[in-house]
């Protein structure tokens, strides 16, 4: 079964409401591949007023972020049910700047998954390693550390519900993108890591994203590779060019 194309706008803490406005009006307009999935998590204020302006069938909202708990003293937190309160269906977690800005570590974020997709909210997990595990040759098994937590909490059809985004650090904001090979490599290995321990069938039917500088340039030879099913976009989703990277493949 082909795996269907997969791009994430992650707009992370930018934006007002002017200009999420103008970004899915811009999205609204523009002749998008019907055959890629998309969806665009800007920042939790303005999820409501982009659901509400959103027009393309095949364009989803996304939260970038969401708390494990089901309701309570949970101060400045977000529940899943309240997504669904809101009718946002999917979520992005575990950000790498989740993870090293704010300490989220490999079972939160798992645990924070296992929530989401129990409450009926698809999960953009993230995972990726800094330059220095990089440099230290460390990529692969970092990856699958975070993977083996998630593996941990999640089974079964759940894993219908995960996109998995390979984001590595060194290429987030940085202008540095990964070489396609350095890329599908890694991508390859996280395939090849859910084949042996989830399943054939997880393996093959999971959305492996990239995620970390990508733009209107590089996206296309990118989008050839075999296990690169889409991206997870941060900032050319704030800009006209997203929609370049949507329509990688045409
Ligand atoms: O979540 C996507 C983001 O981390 C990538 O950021 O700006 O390098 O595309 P950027």
């Amino acid at each position: 079964m082909a795996r269907k194309f997969f791009v994430g706008g992650n707009f992370k803490m930018n934006g007002t409401k002017e200009s999420i406005k103008s970004i899915v009006q811009g999205l609204n307009k523009a002749q998008l591949d019907p055959n890629v999935e998309v969806v665009i998590a800007p920042p939790a204020l303005y999820l409501q007023l982009a659901q509400d302006e959103v027009k393309q069938a095949t364009v989803q909202v996304s939260a970038q972020n969401v708390y494990d708990k089901p309701n309570g003293a949970y101060t400045g937190e977000i529940s899943v049910a309240q997504l669904k309160d809101s009718e946002i269906h999917w979520t992005i977690l575990g950000h790498s700047e989740r993870r090293t800005i704010l300490g989220e570590t490999d079972e939160v974020v798992a645990s924070k998954t296992k929530s989401a997709i129990d409450g009926g909210v698809s999960v953009v997990w993230c995972c990726g390693e800094s330059l220095e595990e990089r440099e230290s040759g460390n990529t692969v098994a970092v990856v699958e550390r975070q993977l083996a937590a998630l593996a941990a909490k999640v089974s079964g059809d759940d894993w219908k519900k995960i996109v998995i985004a390979y984001e590595p650090i060194w290429a987030i904001g940085t202008g540095k993108v990964a070489t396609v090979q350095q890329a599908q490599e890694v991508h390859e290995a996280i395939r090849k890591w859910l084949k042996a321990k989830v399943s054939d069938a997880v393996a093959e039917e999971t959305r492996i994203l990239y995620g970390g500088s990508v733009n209107g340039k590089n996206c296309k030879d990118l989008a050839k590779e075999k296990d690169i099913d889409g991206f997870l976009v941060g900032g050319a989703s704030l800009k006209p060019e997203f929609v370049d990277i949507i329509n990688s493949n045409l």
